[in-house]
């Protein structure tokens, strides 16, 4: 029997770890692949930005840490891009580290990372910060803010080694981080030679030479590279061309044309080009001195006749360059350094003509980058993911930001990890004895694939009779010891089995409402770190004419009787259902859904707070939930109650389909609830759907069952199965049918069934519809068309699968899961685009000014780009 029933937990077990852990691939990247993000903005909608018509987006969907916040009046200038309008701060909290997570990228391609910051006293300080930038778990460069209205620009050109890479601020005691905006943009490997996996380059300057006030930036560079103007027209003359300046095949840089249509040239044609940087005179004293990467970008753009020749040398203080460097006619040429230079404070660069060139030097352009290691690497893709999702499960806040194991220094609390030198950190133990768990034993525990060690004093396992007893178990610790993902699986199950015999040469602890109090057994103390859920009080009758202030709000009721408001004596509201007297089929009821209640627990399930047995009255207690069911947020019977956004709908959808995939999935047995309709999924304070009723309820009492038969047709017209109708055996697919008439009502706000003009079901007049491929005719005209087509088409399909006629056609609850976050994904790729363009009042887009801003601040690794001598 234990091996069977570890066998079925196995499967279960390993369903989780092949069906991964569906994450939410939020923040899509546009079609050109990039991310671009204005951290700060409030809402979800993002807008265009008029200079460069690309879609930014809020920053909520990259970062779960933070605050908004706008920026302090005084500062606003219509003048500057609306990015520099608000920031995120993250005031000093558990975590040092603050990061944002870039996702959908391809791993081993090259992508420029840009952050821009402008303090713009948005906390009222007027303390401008100082704080570190990570590129993933790879220092980037310091922030420091020494002027409240200039803006800073970080960019790096780096090789990303995961599917998604993380952008961290790390508080170094100087200043609460903050950031205006975050950009991604894709380049192609070939591009800037110099990043690779282990080196990464760092931009300090980037200049257009010959116009005063044109920056480029896209759509004129493809690349949405920024290019700074710069000239001194004391000492330089600009030079340019209308005609276009190619790129060779095979071009190192792409150099966009309309940087390379203006040069400089000395106004006297005996000079030579000086130009100049200087290190960061605030690096500290004893820091090797960072290597340099010079990339200077060349075109002729005068035909240059006759016997005319323009050559010139390069050198960089002492060092040749390039020996008789002559530009192509309109093609874009560069000359660079592969090896970094690294030198004194100062980096002259000049460019003298040879002695047989009649005419005098020119450039185009220049970039200039310090290169910084990129060697550390991250930690183990499988355990991160693994780790994330139980963060996410448990809503962990404390530390547990950026990489878990890299930088040692800012490792995750409670993790061990492992340092090999040949390959990515990983995982090898979890300490989760700190009131972590409220639930079942997270499946992506099973993804740390080198766990060896996990502390946990507080699991609650859902399997029958091994489930816990509110006496608790000793604190427990598990060593696994071999690396394999399924090899853990079958520990795990190991001991989970091991839980079981254990338990089961304990006291039965189901309750058992016939019986006399069993609370004072239930003991206390050692459950202490549990959460109420877990404690099923018993009240007296008294106890809940107190409750209920003598049953004085009704909420709704059921089969089984009316529904109470009421208040504990510590403030908690709940829901008090009470059996009628009457009703003797009530207590069959009340015992199945006291007994399921009491073992099963999960944050889509409505959760049971105790119950009442005191002679003929009967009673369940459980957590309240303001929002009332489903069904009166679709039938918009209550004008109070506004209309549920597709979001909100989808979201719902979501979570009620986990609560029902946990009953079929997570139980063992399974459980049918066998009532599945939008009366029995209610909604707390923040819309957030839980599965309630479970008095018609069944659990497979045999393993090898997959089906139970009752003599009773139960269940609610609209809903009914046509199988289980015919065959009287409900299974879980009759759980799904049920679920997908749901799914259509959310997508059409309509009930089940139709009753104009004669009686229709929703699922034959919605199948109607759409097979003439009209969505429009079937959606909820309530949303107002606030919605992304493909999701909404979408979610009706699965409504339509899952009310299939033959349960064989039917998908499984998880596969459902699956279906409708591939939806959520899609809507919230439509709210990280542009959801409503913004109208731009004040005129905002003025390139000019907005972006010679963004780059004219002085870097702080060094003095604010080339300038003359
Ligand atoms: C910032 O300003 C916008 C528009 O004025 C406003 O909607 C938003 O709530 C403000 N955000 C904060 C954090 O004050
Ligand atoms: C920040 O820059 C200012 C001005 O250049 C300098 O005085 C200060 O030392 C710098 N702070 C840090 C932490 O580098
Ligand atoms: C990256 O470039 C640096 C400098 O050229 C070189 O030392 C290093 O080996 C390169 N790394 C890889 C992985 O090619
Ligand atoms: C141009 O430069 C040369 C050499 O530096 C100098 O001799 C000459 O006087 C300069 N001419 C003008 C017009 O400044
Ligand atoms: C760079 O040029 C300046 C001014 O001409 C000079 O003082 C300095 O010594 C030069 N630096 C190097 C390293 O050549
Ligand atoms: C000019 O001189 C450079 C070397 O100084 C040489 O490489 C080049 O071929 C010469 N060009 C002409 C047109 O003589
Ligand atoms: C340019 O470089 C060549 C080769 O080193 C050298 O012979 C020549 O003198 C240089 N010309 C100038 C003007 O520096
Ligand atoms: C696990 O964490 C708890 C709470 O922080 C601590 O008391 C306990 O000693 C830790 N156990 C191990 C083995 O690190
Ligand atoms: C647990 O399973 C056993 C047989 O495996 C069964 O007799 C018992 O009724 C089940 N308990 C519950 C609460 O489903
Ligand atoms: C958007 O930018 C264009 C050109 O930069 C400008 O002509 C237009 O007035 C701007 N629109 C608004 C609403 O500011």
């Amino acid at each position: 029997m234990a091996a069977r029933s570890c066998l079925h937990l196995l499967i279960v077990l390993a369903v989780a770890v092949a069906g991964g852990l569906l994450q939410a691939a939020r923040g899509q990247p546009d079609s050109n692949g990039f991310i671009s993000i204005d951290c700060g903005l409030s809402g979800k909608a993002g807008y265009v930005d008029n200079a460069t018509k690309l879609s930014y987006s809020p920053d909520a969907a990259f970062t779960d840490a933070g605050t908004n916040n706008n920026i302090s009046a005084e500062y606003l200038s219509p003048a500057n891009s609306r990015i520099f309008d608000n920031v995120r701060s993250f005031p000093a909290g558990a975590a040092p580290r603050s990061c944002y997570t870039l996702r959908s990228l391809v791993p081993g391609l090259k992508y420029l990372v840009r952050a821009s910051f402008m303090y713009g006293n948005y906390d009222g300080l007027r303390r401008p910060p100082v704080f570190d930038l990570y590129a993933g778990v790879n220092f980037w460069r310091t922030v420091n803010i020494t002027d409240a209205a200039a803006s800073i620009t970080a960019e790096a050109i780096i090789v990303v080694p995961e599917d998604s890479m993380q952008v961290c601020l790390l508080n170094t005691g100087a200043g609460t981080p903050f950031i205006s905006s975050l950009d991604l943009r894709p380049l192609k490997n070939s591009l800037y030679p110099q990043a690779n996996a282990t080196q990464g380059l760092v931009m300090v300057s980037r200049v257009n030479f010959g116009p005063t006030d044109t920056f480029i930036r896209y759509p004129d560079d493809p690349r949405d590279r920024g290019w700074r103007p710069w000239i001194d027209t004391m000492r330089y003359v600009e030079v340019s061309t209308t005609k276009t300046v190619q790129n060779v095949e095979k071009d190192l840089f792409e150099a966009p044309s309309a940087v390379m249509q203006t040069a400089i040239t000395p106004r006297n044609a005996s000079d030579s080009i000086e130009l100049y940087w200087t290190a960061d005179p605030s690096a500290a004293a004893g820091d090797p001195p960072p290597g340099y990467i010079a990339i200077m970008h060349f075109s002729e753009l005068q035909l240059v006749q006759g016997n005319a020749v323009r050559a010139f040398n390069i050198s960089l203080n002492d060092q040749w360059l390039d020996i008789g460097m002559t530009p192509d006619y309109l093609y874009a040429d560069a000359s660079f350094n592969t090896v970094p230079f690294r030198g004194s404070s100062r980096y002259n660069l000049t460019f003298r003509a040879t002695a047989n060139s009649t005419l005098p030097p020119i450039i185009n352009a220049l970039e200039i980058f310090s290169v910084i290691p990129t060697t550390n690497v991250p930690t183990d893709g499988k355990d991160v993911s693994g780790i994330t999702a139980i963060k996410k499960q448990y809503q962990v806040k404390q530390n547990w930001m950026g990489d878990p194991c890299v930088p040692k220094t800012l490792a995750w609390d409670w993790l061990t990890c492992s340092y090999a030198i040949s390959s990515p950190p990983t995982i090898t133990g979890v300490n989760l004895s700190y009131n972590l768990l409220t639930g079942s034993i997270p499946k992506a525990l099973s993804q740390l694939s080198s766990l060896t060690v996990l502390y946990d004093n507080n699991p609650d396992l859902c399997i029958n009779d091994t489930c816990p007893s509110p006496n608790g178990k000793p604190k427990l610790a598990i060593y696994i010891s071999v690396p394999v993902v399924a090899v853990t699986v079958i520990l795990v199950l190991v001991l989970f089995c091991l839980l079981r015999r254990k338990t089961k040469g304990s006291a039965n602890n189901t309750i058992n409402p016939h019986n006399e109090p069993t609370s004072h057994s239930h003991g206390s103390g050692s459950y202490g770190h549990g959460s109420m859920q877990f404690e099923n009080r018993r009240f007296t009758y008294k106890d809940l004419q107190m409750i209920t202030n003598n049953f004085e709000q009704v909420l709704g009721k059921g089969g089984f009787g009316y529904v109470y408001y009421g208040i504990l004596e510590e403030g908690t509201q709940v829901a008090v259902k009470l059996r009628s007297q009457s009703s003797n089929q009530g207590v069959k009821e009340f015992l199945t859904e006291a007994q399921i209640l009491t073992r099963i627990h999960h944050k889509n399930l409505v959760s049971m707070i105790g119950y009442c047995k005191d002679g003929e009255y009967m009673a369940l207690v459980y957590e309240y939930m303001s929002e009332g069911t489903l069904e009166e947020h679709i039938a918009g019977r209550d004008h109070n109650k506004r209309n549920l956004t597709w979001t909100e709908r989808l979201r719902i959808a979501l979570e009620s389909a986990q609560g029902l995939e946990y009953l079929h999935k997570g139980c063992s047995p399974p459980v049918v609830h066998r009532d599945v309709k939008a009366t029995n999924i209610l909604l707390n304070t923040n819309l957030e759907a839980k599965i309630a009723d479970f008095g018609l309820s069944k659990a497979f009492n045999r393993d090898s069952d997959t089906h139970v038969s009752t003599s009773i047709l139960v269940g609610t017209p609209g809903y009914i199965d046509p199988e289980y109708h015919a065959t009287m055996m409900p299974t879980t697919k009759s759980d799904v049918y049920g679920f997908g008439v749901v799914l259509l009502e959310l997508v059409t706000g309509k009930s089940p069934i139709l009753r104009t003009p004669e009686p229709i079901s929703l699922i034959h007049w919605a199948q109607q519809r759409m097979q003439c491929g009209n969505i429009e005719g079937v959606v909820d005209a309530r949303m107002h068309g606030v919605y992304d087509v493909n999701s909404v088409w979408k979610v009706a399909e699965i409504g339509l699968m899952c009310t299939a006629q033959a349960s064989a056609h039917r998908p499984m609850m998880t596969d459902v899961v699956a279906k409708l976050q591939e939806c959520q994904d899609l809507e919230h790729g439509r709210a990280g685009s542009v959801a409503e363009p913004s109208i731009d009042h004040v005129s905002k887009t003025n390139t000019i000014f907005e972006i010679d801003r963004l780059e004219r601040i002085p870097l702080p690794t060094m003095s604010s780009g080339p300038s003359a001598r």
